[in-house]
């Protein structure tokens, strides 16, 4: 899809990549709203990039209905391009040994229900949003999922894990089913990007994380928008994920 043809939603659009996403949509000339659950950080950011942005949750049904439709009529037409963003961390051990007590301290259930709302619910519920409303208008348009290398599988990162992996293999089943209908879906699994999320890391972790990496260093949110412009741009993809994490495997 041409830039300038390009009505994009980007969710968890206040902070780190989706800042950036948001960002440079608009600087490669297509029309862009974002939204978040970060009252504050909504604010901010529509004022720091004078981009109109939604608070929403993205896990909530009745609040990426009522999404779509301010942001059609935030552009003027209905979205064609949707990034699925917002995310959030829960980590933790399935189960945790007290080094001194041995006492077993199972992994919260309501973090584990938290990061599948967030991280699997919330994309699912804006995708059908996109294709129900792309169908009736018989209009193209295309989705971009952020998975993560996680979905490989990452000690303490059950919920995560489960999330990330389960988004690369919607991006699989929803390309299958919308081809069809001139609807394209893809995905970019990031390996460690510097935005909050990765900031919040302890840097003794951090360095341990990065050290593995071929590349020797944490990605730029712009490095990953280059997947994101790839998938939107290009006319033949659709139904796999781009990994972009410097060569790192886990
Ligand atoms: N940073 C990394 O290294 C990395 C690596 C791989 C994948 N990812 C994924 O990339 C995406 C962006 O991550 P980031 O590092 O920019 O994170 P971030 O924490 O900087 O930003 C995420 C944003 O999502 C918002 N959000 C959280 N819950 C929401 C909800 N229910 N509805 C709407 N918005 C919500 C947050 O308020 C925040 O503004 C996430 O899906 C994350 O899992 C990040």
């Amino acid at each position: 899809m041409k830039m300038n043809k390009v009505r994009a939603l980007v969710t968890g659009g206040a902070s780190g990549m989706g800042t950036c996403f948001t960002e440079q949509f608009k600087a490669a000339g297509a029309q862009v709203v974002f939204c978040d659950v970060n009252v504050e950080g909504v604010s901010a950011t529509q004022d720091a990039l004078g981009v109109p942005g939604f608070v929403a949750d993205v896990s909530d049904e009745e609040q990426v209905a009522a999404l779509f439709e301010q942001a059609a009529f935030a552009m003027g037409g209905p979205v064609n391009v949707l990034v699925n963003n917002a995310g959030i961390i829960r980590d933790g051990l399935l189960i945790k040994k007290d080094r001194e007590t041995g006492a077993l301290k199972p992994f919260p259930k309501s973090k584990w229900d938290q990061v599948l709302a967030v991280n699997l619910t919330g994309p699912f519920l804006c995708m059908r949003e996109l294709a129900h409303r792309a169908i009736e208008s018989d209009v193209p348009a295309v989705c971009v999922n952020i998975s993560s290398i996680s979905k490989a599988g990452a000690r303490g990162q059950s919920n995560y894990a489960a999330a990330k992996a389960g988004l690369a293999a919607d991006t699989v089943v929803w390309a299958q089913e919308l081809g069809r209908y001139g609807i394209r879906v893809g995905a970019v699994a990031p390996g460690f990007v510097r935005t909050p999320m990765v900031e919040s890391v302890p840097a003794h972790v951090l360095e341990k994380l990065v050290k593995p990496v071929p590349l020797g260093r944490v990605g730029e949110p712009e490095e990953i928008w280059e997947a994101v412009r790839f998938i939107v741009s290009c006319e033949y993809f659709s139904g796999r994920v781009v990994e972009v994490d410097g060569g790192l495997r886990i």
